[in-house]
């Protein structure tokens, strides 16, 4: 398993994102907020929250004054007007969020994302200095044809020709397998670091030591079980977690596995 120097780990912060995707409800929003902030302070991995957008004030007023940063799930492509039922980059910076989902696999699947809308919202994040995470995956038929690398590149490389940043804070990358997404299959932690590892390396062709410094999480299906062996792995920095985002002790668990692997 090829990787780059653990010791450049270290130099990025682990960050462990909640994806609460269209789950929740003002009384239950809060439950789990409270029972996550009742866990033991975790200080070496920044923790994000992603609720619904209509949640959003609601999570944003929760966490005021806590370790805890709000982002949203996704993201208009354009900048205002007519365009019934989006929501704005420059709305969501105003709001207080710092983070922005864009390319999950369910908006590609769904939604008929294409990678250059998923381009297009990226930029549209940057330009107000909201975090894109930007999610890249393959299928399980891409997987089984040898297509793995080949449909990664071409979904990374579509952001990294728009995007028009050489700092790698200002964007997290987020390798989610399609086929490891709410199954309970998740990749292996050797599977997940060739994959990171050739991120990484990506990034660098773009911009000598964007790869080093630029943080990519994994996510599909982990657990508190895989957590650990998962951010054990040199160039896996943190994980954009689904269903086990549900429940307050699960998620800080997974929160506290990133940080043992931190700084
Ligand atoms: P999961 O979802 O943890 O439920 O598999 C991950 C994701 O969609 O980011």
């Amino acid at each position: 398993m090829e990787g780059f120097l653990a010791s450049e780990k270290y130099m990025r912060r682990p960050l462990v994102v909640g994806n609460w995707k269209m789950n929740g409800s003002l009384t239950s929003n809060s439950h789990l907020l409270k029972a996550m902030q009742s866990c033991p302070a975790i200080e070496g991995c920044e923790i994000v929250i992603c609720p619904p957008s209509i949640f959003l004030t609601q999570c944003l007023a929760e966490v005021s004054n806590t370790r805890f940063a709000i982002g949203a799930q996704d993201v208009s492509e354009h900048k205002v007007g007519a365009f019934t039922g989006e929501v704005s980059a420059a709305m969501l910076a105003e709001l207080g969020c710092k983070y922005v989902i864009v390319g999950h696999s369910e908006r590609r699947q769904f939604h008929c994302e294409s990678n250059g809308l998923v381009a297009r919202k990226a930029a549209r994040a940057l330009d107000v200095g909201l975090i894109p995470i930007i999610c890249v995956g393959e299928t399980l038929t891409q997987r089984e044809s040898g297509l793995t690398f080949h449909v990664l590149a071409e979904q990374l490389d579509a952001v990294l020709n728009v995007i028009d940043t050489d700092v790698s804070s200002a964007f997290v990358v987020s390798y989610e397998p399609v086929w490891a997404i709410g199954t309970g299959k998740t990749a292996t932690p050797e599977m997940a670091q060739d994959v990171h590892s050739m991120l990484r390396e990506k990034l660098n062709i773009k911009r000598p030591n964007l790869g080093v410094d630029t943080r990519i999480l994994y996510g599909g299906s982990i657990k508190p079980e895989n957590a650990a062996a998962l951010f054990s792995m040199p160039d896996i920095d943190g994980g954009l977690v689904g269903g086990a985002s549900l429940d307050g002790s699960m998620f800080m668990s997974i929160a506290k596995s990133a940080s043992d692997f931190g700084s």
